[in-house]
């Protein structure tokens, strides 16, 4: 099974892929995450995207799309993957398709800009695991702390108000053409395209994790 989540950023793509990739038994690959530990590692690729990943804008499509070749070579995507926050644009869509790695499913998280923005003034993160939890709608068994390792939770620099709606404005400019770009491929040649499967972001977590393993079926 190969999946790629698409979204705003806070639609819940990586709240999903958790139950995702669980029931399926595949590796979430996150770029969002890959690049974070980077960046936490002090890494030559961490001190090259540090400052456009706090500033909202996209790392370049070069590192990116050789991060996810890399990646999926690896050993534990023999059964498939999930990508969460890959391909984000038009370039690195092709480069997919290109490198002839086919995907089953496109899901796509659909949410509007107002609620991501309270969404993610809430948002709180292990760094250590990528789990994700809210402080008032998927909260955590004791404040402040991952339910598995009891390790304080954290802010991500890049969920301040200001820099959460100028990645929503890249998002609609390099992102959301690729809702599009899918769906016309389903259209033309259902054959080799990945079949698309759209759900409400807003609800339920478990409402909307039922529909979207439904739709996978
Ligand atoms: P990345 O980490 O991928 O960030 P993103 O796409 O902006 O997505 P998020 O992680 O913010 O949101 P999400 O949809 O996973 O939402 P979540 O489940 O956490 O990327 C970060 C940066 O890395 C980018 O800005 C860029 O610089 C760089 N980058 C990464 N990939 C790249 C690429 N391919 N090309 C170029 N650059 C790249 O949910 C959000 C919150 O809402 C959580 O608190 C959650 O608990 C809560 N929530 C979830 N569902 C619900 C619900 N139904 N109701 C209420 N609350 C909910």
């Amino acid at each position: 099974m190969r999946i790629i989540m698409l979204g705003a950023p806070g639609a819940g793509k990586g709240t999903q892929a958790q139950f995702i990739t669980e029931r399926f038994g595949i590796p979430q690959i996150s770029t969002g995450d890959m690049l974070r530990a980077a960046v936490k590692a002090e890494s030559e690729l961490g001190k090259q995207v540090k400052q456009v990943m706090a500033s909202g804008g996209l790392v370049s499509d070069d590192i990116i799309i050789a991060l996810i070749e890399e990646r999926v070579k690896q050993p534990d995507c023999k059964n498939g993957f999930l990508l969460d926050g890959f391909p984000r644009t038009i370039p690195q869509a092709e480069a997919l398709k290109n490198q002839g790695i086919d995907i089953d499913y496109v899901v796509e998280i659909a949410v509007e800009d107002e609620e991501i923005v309270s969404r993610l003034s809430g948002r709180r993160v292990h760094e250590g695991s990528g789990r994700i939890y809210h402080v008032k709608y998927d909260p955590p068994k004791t404040e402040g702390k991952d339910d598995v390792t009891g390790e304080p939770l954290v802010q991500r620099e890049d969920d301040q108000e200001e820099t959460v709606r100028k990645r929503l404005e890249i998002y609609h400019e390099q992102t959301a053409p690729l809702i599009n770009y899918y769906q016309e491929w389903a259209k033309k040649d259902p054959a080799s395209a990945p079949k698309y499967v759209r759900v409400e972001g807003v609800g339920g977590l478990d409402d909307i994790r039922d529909q979207i393993l439904t739709k996978l079926k």
